[in-house]
């Protein structure tokens, strides 16, 4: 029955208006199901982090997980580093994800109810952004990238996924059709789709690739590399060197 009641059905009735996307309680509750549904890939997201835990994390060091959410980065990250003297501070200023994770984490992770323009970042050999940049303020998140490589200990690295928005208008739409038909093959029904793309309107803002580039250079990354690309989605590995 938990799968059940876990399921996302956040947008299966109709609505009479649809409000702005927020990860409310009711969106925490069934966050691991919709994510896992939406994002084309995720599940190798979270093996590659298990990866790039076990390849950048380096001892006496700070892991930052910024946009958490229910904590799947961080869990996985946890469970594949052999040191522990590494402090790994995941944050989402969504309480209702932050209390989910306290209730479901065995692992040491610090969990913090906070907003990550807020949070400063210290000695850490590896920063995750995966999805979270994109509901960030636009007029924001130059700073936010410049703070973070300020933060990273030298050979450290960004990974940052995204919902990116292709220059080329043919390639996005061809793209975002691709990804309409992925979310049916998920189960979503077509008013399960329009709905919640209202809702993410003007809360979820895809920058370009080009744009995110751009971005890492401006902060300082020496090295940038993209390292995953299924439809709109993309990841990037930006390194400091
Ligand atoms: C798509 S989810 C991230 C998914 C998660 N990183 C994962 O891999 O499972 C975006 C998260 O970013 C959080 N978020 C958005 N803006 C934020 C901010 N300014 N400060 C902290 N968290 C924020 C939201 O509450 C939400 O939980």
């Amino acid at each position: 029955m938990t799968e059940l009641t876990d399921k996302d059905r956040v947008f299966a009735r109709p609505l009479s208006s649809v409000h702005a996307f927020a990860f409310d309680a009711e969106v925490a509750r069934v966050f691991d199901d919709m994510i896992s549904r939406s994002v084309p890939g995720y599940d190798l997201l979270v093996r590659m982090m298990a990866l790039y835990a076990d390849t950048f994390v380096t001892s006496a060091s700070r892991v930052y997980d910024l946009g958490c959410s229910t904590g799947v980065m961080s869990r996985v990250i946890a469970r594949q580093l052999s040191f522990n003297n590494v402090e790994i501070i995941a944050i989402d200023n969504s309480c209702s994800m932050i209390e989910k994770c306290r209730g479901q984490s065995t692992e040491p992770v610090l969990w913090q109810c906070a907003d990550v323009l807020d949070v400063e970042i210290s000695q850490a050999s590896m920063v995750v952004l995966n999805l979270t940049l994109q509901f960030i303020d636009p007029d924001r998140r130059d700073e936010l990238i410049r703070r973070i490589y300020q933060g990273l200990n030298p050979g450290g690295v960004l990974v940052l996924t995204e919902k990116v928005e292709l220059t080329d208008a043919r390639q996005q739409q061809t793209m975002t059709e691709l990804y309409q038909g992925f979310k049916k093959i998920q189960g979503y029904s077509d008013l399960e789709i329009s709905q919640k793309r209202s809702a993410l309107e003007n809360v979820l803002i895809p920058d370009t690739p080009e744009r995110h580039i751009e971005r890492f250079q401006q902060a300082g990354f020496e090295e940038v590399y993209q390292s995953f690309h299924c439809f709109t989605f993309q990841s990037f590995l930006a390194r400091k060197s």
